[in-house]
This record gives structure tokens, C-alpha cells and sequence, in this order.
């Protein structure tokens, strides 16, 4: 053969010395090694095999979730997920879901240079975070530990960790309070520690985390109030304290959280009033109050701009009506105002049309839009009345009819009966008068409303039947 072919060889070679390059580049330190093996015999996991890898001496380039600094040799990186659709872990394309046992061994802190240690979604790891961790590991920028079983308290000195931008501890068994410390985290950017067993209060400067996007400390047993810090963290997207055992009022200043998108609250013992400037946030687009001790009346402040994906203010003690500027809002996905005391006639807008009658059930009195017409007003007759007194928001709102006395109320049902109203037979006449200052947006049509009149009801049978065995 003559003519002169290209060399095939020319292309293995490049890559030949590429693979050195990198190799080189990348050598694992000795030490490192030691550590990871270390690491490894303290973790088991069978089935996937992560670990098949860990042979040899070139853990910087051929050990699964290990990576290394290219300059420096030195580990740091490693990640393990158990979940993941990590092609080597999910050759067939689905997510892999592994599960792994044993301990986080304390040799994790040699890897000194270690930038980011992540275990995730593996199931069975348990046994506590070493503190070490907090004090060792001083390049440490992301911390995800979670979905394990890890019990124990968060280091106290985690604070150290200055360069921390992800702290993700969520889905463990972690308890104790939450260390005072974690205010010192000054690159904080993104703070998971949702379902664990957290007890205490929530660091009243929290706020100082000037970095902070995402709070998420749902599911614990959180108690105290809402830092009104919180405030002041002007980058802050989602905050979930939810399902704790928080107490007192929710800050003003949380509303004026300038990028705040989402806010959840639901399942404490919040009280007091929903501040204004939560709802007239523009860029709020999940409100959950739900299931809380929130009293007063709904801030009628909605606009044009308002634009709710979630807005669930349901199981509180609201009172007062449905706010008519809600019919302004661009948008409202799911509202659910169910289980309070509202009273009054819903709206109509488009943001009420495709709700259900669920999204306002067991309320004081509303009637309107997905409940059904409210009832139309009747003409009462003369002298024969009595007085339905409404006892303020400070009383429950309880409805409760006070006659003039039982027999006027008598007096009242039979002649209205007789009278061939349309009208429910033990309810009667209603004049709105004392006591109505409290509740200037009622009105007769809503009285005859299905709610308050089996409200009125079973407090008034006992009455009924009494009259009627006279
Ligand atoms: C609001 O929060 C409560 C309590 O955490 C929860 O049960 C409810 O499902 C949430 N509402 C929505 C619409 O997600
Ligand atoms: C929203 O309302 C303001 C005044 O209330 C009005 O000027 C503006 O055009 C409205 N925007 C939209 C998108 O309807």
C-alpha cells in the first residue's frame, strides 16, 4: 500500500494525552482517598451499587460522586443521591430510587477542602451530623443531607461555616432548637430544614441573613412568634413555617417583602389580624393562612394587579364579608376562605365563576355566587318583631337571638308563619338593629341565608319546643 493513509493512531493519541492531562490534573490525594474509604465503610448500600466504583487509586476521576479540585488534587465534591435520574444510577431512563444505611462517619471532616457534601433521599443514613462538620469543612458552600434519618442536633457552631450558600437538612429526625448561630451564615442563600423534630424558637435574627431566598421550616415544632426580622430579608421568595406551633401575630413587615412569592403559615397558632400589605403584595402568588387562630376582617385591598395562584385563608376566625375588591384580581387559581365567619353576599366577578360553593362552606352567612341566590327580603310586619342581636367579633360572632323577650320571639314566629311567607317555619321576622354597628354590611337577605338560619336553629328549637308545649 502506497498512497499514504491517515495514521489511526493520531486520534487515540490525542485522546491518550488528554486522558493523562486530565489525570494529572486531577491525581487524588493520598489522604483524601483514606478519608473517602473511611467514609464508604461506614455506609452500606446494596443494590444500586454506588460505591462498585470506589477501587484504586484515582478517586478524582473514576470514583462515582467524587470529584476534586483540578489544581489542587484535593476532593471537593461529593455527591450521593439516592433519587436521581442520574444516568448511571437510572440506565432506563427512570429515576433511580436507592436506598442506604449506616452512619455519616466522622473522617467526612478531613476532606477539608470539600466545597460540597451532599447525601440525599437515601432512606436509612442515621446517626447524627458530625460536628465536626461545622468546624472542619470551612469551604463548605452546599450542605444536603436530606431525606434520611439523621437524629441529633444541627452543630451548634454551624454559624462557622461562613462560605455556606445551601443548608438542606429537610425530611430527618433532627431535634433540638435551632442554633443561634445560623444567623452568622452571611452567604445563606437557600435554608431547608422542613420536617424534622425542631423544637424552640425560630432565631429572632434570622433577619440578618441578608442572602436568604428560601426559609423553609415547615413541619417541625416550632413555637414562639414570627421574627419580625424576617422582614428585612429583602431577597426572600418562599418562606414556609407551616405546621409548627408558632404563636402571635404575623409581622407587618412581611408584607413588604419586595420578590415574596410564596407564604406559608398554615397549621400554627397564629393570631391577630392579616396585614394590609400581604395582600397587596404584587408579587404573592401562594397565601396559606389556613387553619391558624387569624381574626378580623379580610383587608379589602385587592387589585388589578393582584394575582393569586393559591390564596387559603380557610379554618380561621374571619369575619366580616367576602372583600369586594377581590373581584378586581387578574387572577385567583384556588381561594379557599371555608370555615370561617364571614358573612354576606359573595361577589360576582370573574375570579368567583369557576369556584366552588367548597371554597366558602361553613361560614357564618354568605350566600351569592357558588351558594346559591341569597334570599330575597321580606317585608316585616308591623310591631311584630324582635331583635336579633349580633354580639361583636370579640364574642365569637356567635350568632345567638336575644328576644325582647321569649314571648315577643313567639309572637313574632306564628304571626310571620301565619302570614304565608316564604320562609323557613321557626325563623321569622328580622329587624336589623342593636348590635348591628358591628356588622354594617349585613343585610336582611342575608339572614334568610341556609347557614345562620341552621345556626339559629338549633339554638332556637329548645325555645320552639318549649312554646309549644305551653
Ligand atoms: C394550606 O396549608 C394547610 C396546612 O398546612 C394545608 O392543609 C392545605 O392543604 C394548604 N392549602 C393549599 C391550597 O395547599
Ligand atoms: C388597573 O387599574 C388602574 C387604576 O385603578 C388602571 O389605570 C390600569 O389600567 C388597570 N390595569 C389593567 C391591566 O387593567
Amino acid at each position: 500500500m502506497a498512497s499514504p493513509a491517515p495514521s489511526p493512531a493520531a486520534p487515540i493519541l490525542a485522546f491518550a494525552t488528554l486522558a493523562v492531562l486530565v489525570s494529572a490534573a486531577a491525581a487524588c490525594s493520598a489522604a483524601d482517598r483514606d478519608a473517602l474509604l473511611a467514609i464508604r465503610a461506614a455506609l452500606s448500600e446494596a443494590h444500586l451499587g454506588v460505591f462498585s466504583s470506589w477501587t484504586g487509586t484515582e478517586c478524582c476521576t473514576n470514583w462515582y460522586g467524587v470529584s476534586c479540585d483540578p489544581t489542587t488534587g484535593r476532593v471537593a465534591d461529593l455527591t450521593l443521591r439516592g433519587e436521581a435520574e442520574d444516568p448511571v444510577m437510572a440506565p432506563a431512563g427512570h429515576p433511580a430510587s436507592g436506598v442506604m444505611s449506616g452512619y455519616i462517619s466522622d473522617a467526612v471532616c478531613r476532606l477539608d477542602r470539600l466545597s460540597s457534601l451532599i447525601l440525599a433521599d437515601w432512606k436509612q443514613i442515621s446517626g447524627p451530623i458530625p460536628s465536626c462538620v461545622a468546624t472542619s469543612l470551612s469551604y463548605l458552600r452546599i450542605l444536603e443531607l436530606p431525606g434520611n434519618r439523621l437524629t441529633g442536633e444541627i452543630p451548634q457552631s454551624i454559624g462557622s461555616l461562613s462560605r455556606l450558600t445551601v443548608l438542606n437538612l429537610a425530611d430527618n429526625l433532627i431535634s433540638g432548637a435551632i442554633p443561634c448561630s445560623i444567623t452568622s451564615l452571611a452567604s445563606l442563600k437557600h435554608l431547608d430544614i422542613t420536617n424534622n423534630q425542631l423544637t424552640g424558637r425560630i432565631p429572632a435574627d434570622l433577619g440578618n441573613l441578608a442572602m436568604l431566598s428560601r426559609a423553609l421550616l415547615g413541619r417541625n415544632r416550632l413555637s414562639g412568634p414570627i421574627p419580625t426580622s424576617l422582614g428585612s430579608l429583602t431577597r426572600l421568595s418562599d418562606l414556609d413555617l407551616s405546621e409548627n406551633k408558632l404563636t402571635g401575630a404575623i409581622p407587618d413587615s412581611l408584607g413588604s417583602g419586595h420578590v415574596l412569592t410564596s407564604l406559608y403559615l398554615g397549621s400554627n397558632r397564629i393570631s391577630g389580624r392579616i396585614p394590609a400589605s400581604l395582600l397587596q403584595n404584587k408579587g404573592l402568588g401562594i397565601l396559606n393562612l389556613s387553619r391558624n387562630a387569624v381574626e378580623g376582617s379580610i383587608p379589602d385591598v385587592f387589585t388589578n394587579q393582584s394575582y393569586f395562584m393559591v390564596l387559603d385563608l380557610s379554618r380561621n376566625r374571619l369575619t366580616g364579608t367576602v372583600p369586594r375588591s377581590l373581584a378586581l384580581a387578574a387572577y385567583v387559581g384556588h381561594l379557599d376562605l371555608s370555615h370561617n365567619r364571614l358573612c354576606g353576599s359573595i361577589p360576582a366577578g370573574p375570579p368567583f365563576d369557576h369556584l366552588d360553593a367548597e371554597s366558602f362552606a361553613s361560614n357564618s352567612c354568605l350566600c351569592g355566587g357558588p351558594l346559591g341566590k341569597c334570599a330575597t327580603a321580606f317585608k316585616v310586619p308591623q310591631g311584630n318583631f324582635f331583635w336579633l342581636h349580633f354580639m361583636d367579633e370579640a364574642e365569637s360572632n356567635r350568632v345567638k337571638v336575644a328576644g325582647k323577650s321569649e314571648k315577643h320571639h313567639r309572637t313574632a314566629s306564628k304571626t310571620a308563619t301565619q302570614g304565608g311567607h316564604d320562609i323557613t317555619s321557626f325563623l321569622t321576622v328580622v329587624i336589623l338593629g342593636v348590635g348591628l354597628n358591628a356588622k354594617p354590611e349585613l343585610t336582611l337577605e342575608t339572614w334568610a341565608h341556609q347557614k345562620a338560619l341552621e345556626r339559629l336553629q338549633e339554638k332556637e328549637l329548645a325555645a320552639v319546643g318549649d312554646a309549644d308545649t305551653e
